[in-house]
Protein backbone atom coordinates (compact mmCIF):
# COMPACT_ATOMS: atom_id res chain seq x y z
CA UNK A 1 0.00 0.00 0.00
CA UNK A 2 1.24 3.76 -1.16
CA UNK A 3 2.14 5.76 2.21
CA UNK A 4 -0.72 8.46 3.14
CA UNK A 5 -0.88 11.72 0.75
CA UNK A 6 -3.57 13.65 2.92
CA UNK A 7 -3.86 15.97 -0.09
CA UNK A 8 -4.85 13.08 -2.31
CA UNK A 9 -6.61 10.90 0.16
CA UNK A 10 -8.90 12.38 2.17
CA UNK A 11 -12.39 10.47 1.48
CA UNK A 12 -14.34 13.26 2.96
CA UNK A 13 -17.41 11.55 1.79
CA UNK A 14 -16.62 9.01 4.74
CA UNK A 15 -17.60 9.55 8.13
CA UNK A 16 -14.91 11.11 10.18
CA UNK A 17 -12.73 9.38 12.91
CA UNK A 18 -13.68 12.16 15.01
CA UNK A 19 -16.08 14.67 15.72
CA UNK A 20 -15.81 18.45 16.55
CA UNK A 21 -18.48 20.50 17.73
CA UNK A 22 -18.12 24.08 18.65
CA UNK A 23 -19.73 24.81 22.31
CA UNK A 24 -21.42 28.87 22.15
CA UNK A 25 -19.23 29.43 25.25
CA UNK A 26 -15.96 28.98 22.74
CA UNK A 27 -14.76 25.46 23.44
CA UNK A 28 -14.14 23.33 21.38
CA UNK A 29 -14.96 19.60 21.78
CA UNK A 30 -12.71 16.85 20.07
CA UNK A 31 -14.20 13.35 20.23
CA UNK A 32 -12.16 10.48 19.06
CA UNK A 33 -15.35 8.37 17.23
CA UNK A 34 -13.76 5.23 16.41
CA UNK A 35 -14.97 3.59 19.36
CA UNK A 36 -14.95 0.18 17.69
CA UNK A 37 -11.30 0.13 17.86
CA UNK A 38 -10.96 1.73 20.78
CA UNK A 39 -10.13 5.48 19.37
CA UNK A 40 -7.02 3.73 17.83
CA UNK A 41 -5.32 6.18 15.17
CA UNK A 42 -4.80 5.77 11.64
CA UNK A 43 -3.11 8.15 8.89
CA UNK A 44 -6.38 9.07 8.01
CA UNK A 45 -7.31 10.42 11.73
CA UNK A 46 -3.66 11.32 11.80
CA UNK A 47 -4.10 13.78 9.05
CA UNK A 48 -7.73 15.12 9.18
CA UNK A 49 -6.96 15.50 13.66
CA UNK A 50 -4.28 17.77 12.75
CA UNK A 51 -5.72 19.68 10.32
CA UNK A 52 -8.50 20.70 12.41
CA UNK A 53 -6.07 21.46 15.62
CA UNK A 54 -4.42 23.96 13.25
CA UNK A 55 -7.59 25.53 12.13
CA UNK A 56 -9.00 25.48 15.87
CA UNK A 57 -5.26 27.34 17.19
CA UNK A 58 -6.04 30.33 14.11
CA UNK A 59 -9.44 30.57 14.74
CA UNK A 60 -9.79 33.33 17.44
CA UNK A 61 -13.62 32.15 18.71
CA UNK A 62 -12.08 29.22 20.22
CA UNK A 63 -10.77 29.70 23.17
CA UNK A 64 -10.30 26.13 24.69
CA UNK A 65 -9.90 22.56 23.20
CA UNK A 66 -11.58 19.38 25.46
CA UNK A 67 -10.22 16.21 24.03
CA UNK A 68 -11.96 13.25 24.62
CA UNK A 69 -12.91 9.52 23.26
CA UNK A 70 -16.21 8.18 22.25
CA UNK A 71 -17.29 4.30 23.78
CA UNK A 72 -14.82 2.43 26.24
CA UNK A 73 -11.82 3.56 25.61
CA UNK A 74 -9.99 7.28 25.43
CA UNK A 75 -7.28 6.05 22.88
CA UNK A 76 -5.90 2.61 21.98
CA UNK A 77 -3.03 4.24 20.58
CA UNK A 78 -2.03 3.22 16.96
CA UNK A 79 -4.58 1.15 14.63
CA UNK A 80 -2.05 -1.77 14.84
CA UNK A 81 -3.40 -2.81 11.42
CA UNK A 82 -2.21 0.10 10.38
CA UNK A 83 0.63 -0.37 12.28
CA UNK A 84 1.15 -3.96 10.50
CA UNK A 85 0.52 -2.56 7.05
CA UNK A 86 3.17 -0.26 7.92
CA UNK A 87 6.28 -2.75 7.94
CA UNK A 88 5.41 -3.26 4.34
CA UNK A 89 6.56 0.56 3.59
CA UNK A 90 9.76 1.34 2.78
CA UNK A 91 11.90 3.06 4.83
CA UNK A 92 11.33 6.69 3.40
CA UNK A 93 7.35 5.94 3.40
CA UNK A 94 7.37 4.92 7.05
CA UNK A 95 9.77 7.67 8.03
CA UNK A 96 6.81 9.95 6.43
CA UNK A 97 4.20 8.20 8.27
CA UNK A 98 5.98 8.44 11.48
CA UNK A 99 6.68 12.81 11.15
CA UNK A 100 2.81 12.60 10.23
CA UNK A 101 1.99 11.59 13.71
CA UNK A 102 4.72 13.51 15.33
CA UNK A 103 3.01 16.74 13.46
CA UNK A 104 0.13 15.53 15.37
CA UNK A 105 1.44 15.53 18.56
CA UNK A 106 3.37 18.68 18.07
CA UNK A 107 0.19 20.86 16.82
CA UNK A 108 -1.73 19.89 19.69
CA UNK A 109 1.40 20.46 22.21
CA UNK A 110 1.75 24.02 20.74
CA UNK A 111 -1.80 24.78 20.52
CA UNK A 112 -2.38 29.00 21.33
CA UNK A 113 -5.08 27.80 23.38
CA UNK A 114 -5.45 25.53 26.56
CA UNK A 115 -6.46 21.53 25.56
CA UNK A 116 -8.60 19.58 28.13
CA UNK A 117 -7.89 15.81 28.13
CA UNK A 118 -10.77 14.24 29.40
CA UNK A 119 -9.95 10.17 29.51
CA UNK A 120 -12.99 8.21 29.40
CA UNK A 121 -11.52 5.12 29.68
CA UNK A 122 -8.29 3.39 28.52
CA UNK A 123 -5.60 5.35 27.07
CA UNK A 124 -2.53 3.33 26.29
CA UNK A 125 0.76 4.21 23.40
CA UNK A 126 -0.08 6.72 21.28
CA UNK A 127 -2.91 7.95 23.31
CA UNK A 128 -0.80 8.38 26.41
CA UNK A 129 1.07 10.86 23.62
CA UNK A 130 -2.10 12.58 23.45
CA UNK A 131 -2.56 12.82 27.25
CA UNK A 132 0.82 14.45 27.49
CA UNK A 133 0.30 16.93 25.14
CA UNK A 134 -2.88 18.28 26.45
CA UNK A 135 -1.92 21.06 29.24
CA UNK A 136 -4.78 19.33 31.81
CA UNK A 137 -5.93 15.82 32.14
CA UNK A 138 -8.73 14.73 34.22
CA UNK A 139 -9.37 10.61 34.07
CA UNK A 140 -12.47 8.45 35.08
CA UNK A 141 -11.03 6.18 37.99
CA UNK A 142 -11.39 2.91 35.96
CA UNK A 143 -8.84 4.52 32.86
CA UNK A 144 -6.34 2.70 32.05
CA UNK A 145 -3.14 4.20 30.84
CA UNK A 146 0.28 2.14 29.37
CA UNK A 147 3.26 2.89 27.38
CA UNK A 148 2.37 -0.67 25.80
CA UNK A 149 4.63 -0.52 22.72
CA UNK A 150 7.86 -2.54 23.56
CA UNK A 151 5.07 -5.22 23.83
CA UNK A 152 4.87 -4.90 20.36
CA UNK A 153 8.30 -4.80 19.61
CA UNK A 154 8.29 -1.73 18.46
CA UNK A 155 8.86 2.01 20.83
CA UNK A 156 7.03 4.88 21.72
CA UNK A 157 9.37 7.19 20.23
CA UNK A 158 7.52 9.75 19.26
CA UNK A 159 5.67 9.97 21.67
CA UNK A 160 8.53 10.06 23.59
CA UNK A 161 9.52 13.70 24.65
CA UNK A 162 5.75 14.76 25.74
CA UNK A 163 5.77 11.66 27.93
CA UNK A 164 9.21 12.21 29.51
CA UNK A 165 8.44 16.13 30.06
CA UNK A 166 5.12 14.98 31.75
CA UNK A 167 6.00 12.20 34.72
CA UNK A 168 10.00 12.78 33.92
CA UNK A 169 13.08 10.40 33.06
CA UNK A 170 12.72 8.12 35.77
CA UNK A 171 9.28 7.14 35.86
CA UNK A 172 9.84 7.26 32.14
CA UNK A 173 12.43 4.53 32.35
CA UNK A 174 9.81 2.10 34.45
CA UNK A 175 6.53 2.54 32.65
CA UNK A 176 8.48 3.25 29.03
CA UNK A 177 10.46 -0.43 29.60
CA UNK A 178 8.41 -2.38 31.24
CA UNK A 179 4.84 -1.49 29.20
CA UNK A 180 3.36 -2.02 32.24
CA UNK A 181 -0.53 -0.85 32.35
CA UNK A 182 -1.35 1.47 35.46
CA UNK A 183 -4.69 2.59 36.89
CA UNK A 184 -5.69 6.18 37.38
CA UNK A 185 -4.72 6.79 40.19
CA UNK A 186 -1.13 5.76 39.71
CA UNK A 187 -1.05 8.07 37.08
CA UNK A 188 -2.12 10.55 39.18
CA UNK A 189 0.41 10.17 41.09
CA UNK A 190 3.46 10.05 38.29
CA UNK A 191 2.02 13.39 37.03
CA UNK A 192 0.13 11.99 34.40
CA UNK A 193 -3.28 13.31 35.16
CA UNK A 194 -4.60 16.37 37.40
CA UNK A 195 -7.18 15.06 38.40
CA UNK A 196 -9.44 11.38 39.08
CA UNK A 197 -12.89 11.17 39.45
CA UNK A 198 -15.54 8.50 39.46
CA UNK A 199 -16.96 8.11 36.20
CA UNK A 200 -20.05 9.64 36.29
CA UNK A 201 -18.42 12.38 37.49
CA UNK A 202 -16.06 12.96 34.68
CA UNK A 203 -18.02 15.40 32.42
CA UNK A 204 -18.72 17.66 35.74
CA UNK A 205 -15.04 17.63 36.58
CA UNK A 206 -13.91 18.53 32.88
CA UNK A 207 -16.39 21.50 33.52
CA UNK A 208 -15.42 22.83 36.17
CA UNK A 209 -11.81 23.25 35.05
CA UNK A 210 -13.23 24.68 31.50
CA UNK A 211 -15.15 27.43 33.78
CA UNK A 212 -12.33 28.18 35.28
CA UNK A 213 -10.35 28.75 32.58
CA UNK A 214 -12.76 31.03 30.86
CA UNK A 215 -12.25 33.25 33.56
CA UNK A 216 -9.11 34.05 32.40
CA UNK A 217 -8.31 36.80 29.81
CA UNK A 218 -8.02 34.88 26.16
CA UNK A 219 -5.02 36.84 25.16
CA UNK A 220 -3.28 36.35 28.89
CA UNK A 221 -4.43 32.87 28.93
CA UNK A 222 -2.66 32.32 25.34
CA UNK A 223 0.51 34.46 26.52
CA UNK A 224 0.81 32.52 29.78
CA UNK A 225 0.97 28.96 28.04
CA UNK A 226 3.70 30.24 25.98
CA UNK A 227 5.37 31.50 28.74
CA UNK A 228 5.28 27.96 30.61
CA UNK A 229 6.16 25.65 27.18
CA UNK A 230 9.59 28.62 26.33
CA UNK A 231 10.72 28.85 30.13
CA UNK A 232 10.38 24.92 31.22
CA UNK A 233 13.45 23.28 31.85
CA UNK A 234 15.90 26.35 31.37
CA UNK A 235 17.82 27.83 33.90
CA UNK A 236 16.89 31.01 35.46
CA UNK A 237 19.73 33.12 33.44
CA UNK A 238 19.25 36.73 33.27
CA UNK A 239 18.10 36.62 29.89
CA UNK A 240 15.37 34.33 31.00
CA UNK A 241 14.71 37.27 33.61
CA UNK A 242 14.96 40.13 31.11
CA UNK A 243 12.93 38.01 29.04
CA UNK A 244 9.85 37.59 31.43
CA UNK A 245 10.01 41.35 32.67
CA UNK A 246 9.55 42.06 28.79
CA UNK A 247 6.69 39.68 28.72
CA UNK A 248 4.85 41.17 31.33
CA UNK A 249 5.90 44.74 30.29
CA UNK A 250 4.50 44.11 26.65
CA UNK A 251 0.71 42.39 27.87
CA UNK A 252 0.67 44.72 30.56
CA UNK A 253 -0.60 47.69 27.89
CA UNK A 254 -3.17 45.28 25.94
CA UNK A 255 -6.94 46.55 25.40
CA UNK A 256 -7.33 43.06 27.71
CA UNK A 257 -4.93 43.60 30.64
CA UNK A 258 -6.81 47.31 30.76
CA UNK A 259 -10.15 45.72 30.66
CA UNK A 260 -8.83 42.95 33.64
CA UNK A 261 -7.63 45.28 35.74
CA UNK A 262 -10.06 47.68 35.56
CA UNK A 263 -12.54 45.44 35.72
CA UNK A 264 -11.28 43.95 39.11
CA UNK A 265 -11.20 47.92 40.59
CA UNK A 266 -14.89 48.72 39.47
CA UNK A 267 -16.33 45.63 40.85
CA UNK A 268 -17.49 44.38 37.78
CA UNK A 269 -16.70 41.18 35.27
CA UNK A 270 -14.57 41.64 31.90
CA UNK A 271 -15.50 41.48 29.24
CA UNK A 272 -14.26 38.24 27.77
CA UNK A 273 -16.49 36.64 30.30
CA UNK A 274 -19.39 38.41 28.92
N1 LIG B 1 -5.48 -0.92 16.96
C1 LIG B 1 -6.37 -1.61 16.25
N2 LIG B 1 -7.38 -2.31 16.80
C2 LIG B 1 -7.46 -2.30 18.14
C3 LIG B 1 -6.57 -1.60 18.94
C4 LIG B 1 -5.53 -0.87 18.30
N3 LIG B 1 -4.64 -0.14 18.97
N4 LIG B 1 -6.91 -1.78 20.24
C5 LIG B 1 -8.00 -2.57 20.23
N5 LIG B 1 -8.33 -2.89 18.97
C6 LIG B 1 -9.42 -3.75 18.50
C7 LIG B 1 -9.20 -5.19 18.89
O1 LIG B 1 -8.32 -5.83 17.99
C8 LIG B 1 -10.60 -5.73 18.80
O2 LIG B 1 -10.92 -5.99 17.44
P1 LIG B 1 -11.92 -7.22 17.07
O3 LIG B 1 -13.24 -6.81 17.66
O4 LIG B 1 -11.88 -7.21 15.59
O5 LIG B 1 -11.34 -8.42 17.71
C9 LIG B 1 -11.44 -4.54 19.26
O6 LIG B 1 -10.61 -3.39 19.16
C10 LIG B 1 -11.90 -4.69 20.68
O7 LIG B 1 -10.74 -4.91 21.48
P2 LIG B 1 -10.72 -5.86 22.75
O8 LIG B 1 -9.29 -6.11 23.11
O9 LIG B 1 -11.58 -7.04 22.51
O10 LIG B 1 -11.45 -4.93 23.83
P3 LIG B 1 -11.21 -4.85 25.40
O11 LIG B 1 -12.26 -3.94 25.92
O12 LIG B 1 -11.05 -6.19 25.99
O13 LIG B 1 -9.77 -4.11 25.57
C11 LIG B 1 -8.09 -2.46 25.09
C12 LIG B 1 -9.58 -2.80 25.08
C13 LIG B 1 -7.92 -1.09 24.43
C14 LIG B 1 -7.62 -2.40 26.54
C15 LIG B 1 -7.30 -3.57 24.35
O14 LIG B 1 -7.90 -3.76 23.08
C16 LIG B 1 -5.85 -3.27 24.12
O15 LIG B 1 -5.06 -3.45 25.01
N6 LIG B 1 -5.47 -2.84 22.89
C17 LIG B 1 -4.08 -2.66 22.52
C18 LIG B 1 -3.67 -1.25 22.85
C19 LIG B 1 -2.20 -1.00 22.66
O16 LIG B 1 -1.33 -1.74 23.07
N7 LIG B 1 -1.92 0.15 22.02
C20 LIG B 1 -0.58 0.62 21.80
C21 LIG B 1 -0.39 0.82 20.32
S1 LIG B 1 1.21 1.46 20.01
Amino acid sequence: MPPFNPASEIDMTRDRPFTLDHRTDGVAVVTLDRPEIHNAFDDRLIAELTLALEALGADDQVRALLLTGRGKSFSAGADLNWMRRCADYGEDENLKDARALAKLMSTLDRLPKPTIAKVNGAALGGGVGLVCCCDIVVAADHARFGTTEVKLGIMPSVIGPYVIRAVGARASRRIMLTGERFDAMEAQRLGLVHEVTAADALDQAAEAIIAELLTGGPAAVKATKALVRDLAGLPISDDVIDDTAKRIAALRVTPEAKEGLGAFLEKRSPGWRG
